[in-house]
């Protein structure tokens, strides 16, 4: 006991004598301590150089199309309600599907994570739902889902995109890194969108429904239906070229989830 005492007073004695007494050195010493911290953080992130991250090649960027509808996501705030991040548990998986790997957000800028859920996570809805689904959810999402507490976005039907606007959103995305091959021109903008608009609007028209390629409406339709399809088609290829055998080629058969 009294020799612990001993040491423990000699221990106290070295450390005032060495460091605390003296201002200079302990200033120095604790200085040298924690810029380790900050190296460690600072080198990776000037070395790594922001436009050689390794990518995945199976996700693809958004089209104009989809970049206006994510643009007009981010103007609605809809990430306030909805997430897009399925977290590894069961309850989530089976609610939304596969969990989300982190090279699916390699062309989200910003990220729309959300920290909110007051509707579903919308990671993976992309092909849930039709085409006219989603028209007549959002002109009133009592329509499709009663009782629903989203609010209705009526002006999306109504409103048009503008193609030199979207020009830029896509050109900001080339200049951050997103591979888009060539110059980005309101024209080749402009004809990507109408080419895309327009299968969207050949959809809703067999459902009944009148629209234009450049609706804001047929935007966010394009972006909705796109989320989570890269990861979801890359992980089930890659289910199936793991389960080689006969048990898993049997359960990839009969499964059909
Ligand atoms: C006030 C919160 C709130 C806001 C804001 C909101 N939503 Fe929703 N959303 C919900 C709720 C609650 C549901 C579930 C009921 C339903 O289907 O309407 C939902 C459902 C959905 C669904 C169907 C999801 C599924 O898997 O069934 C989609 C798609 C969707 N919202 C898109 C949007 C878009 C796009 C916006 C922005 C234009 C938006 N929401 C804004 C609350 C919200």
């Amino acid at each position: 006991m009294t020799e612990h005492k001993e040491s423990g007073k000699a221990y106290g004695r070295l450390h005032r004598r060495m460091l605390e007494g003296k201002a200079a050195v302990f200033a120095l010493v604790t200085t040298v301590v924690i810029s380790i911290g900050a190296i460690v953080e600072l080198v990776p992130m000037f070395t790594a150089g922001s436009l050689s991250w390794e990518r995945a090649s199976w996700v693809t960027p958004y089209s104009p199309l989809e970049v206006a509808g994510r643009d007009l996501y981010i103007r609605e705030g809809c990430y306030l309600c909805h997430s897009q991040m399925i977290r590894p548990m069961r309850s989530e998986i089976l609610r939304y599907g596969e969990w989300t790997r982190a090279a699916e957000y390699q062309y989200d800028r910003p990220f729309l994570l959300g920290s909110r859920r007051l509707g579903p996570d919308l990671q993976r809805v992309g092909g849930k739902y039709p085409d006219a689904w989603h028209y007549e959810h959002m002109r009133d999402p009592r329509a499709t889902s009663p009782g629903s507490v989203m609010p209705p976005y009526p002006w999306l039907l109504e409103r048009k995109i503008d193609p030199s606007d979207v020009a830029k959103s896509v050109r900001a995305l080339q200049k951050l890194g997103t591979p888009y091959a060539g110059e980005i021109t309101a024209e080749t903008v402009e004809a990507s969108l109408r080419g895309q608009g327009q299968e969207i609007v050949a959809r809703l028209a067999q459902a009944g429904i009148e629209a234009e390629w450049d609706d804001e409406i047929v935007a966010m339709i394009a972006y909705l239906q796109r989320l989570g399809v890269d990861g979801k088609r890359h992980l089930a290829e890659r289910a199936g070229a793991t389960s080689g055998d006969e048990d898993g080629a049997a359960q990839a058969a009969g499964g059909g989830s």
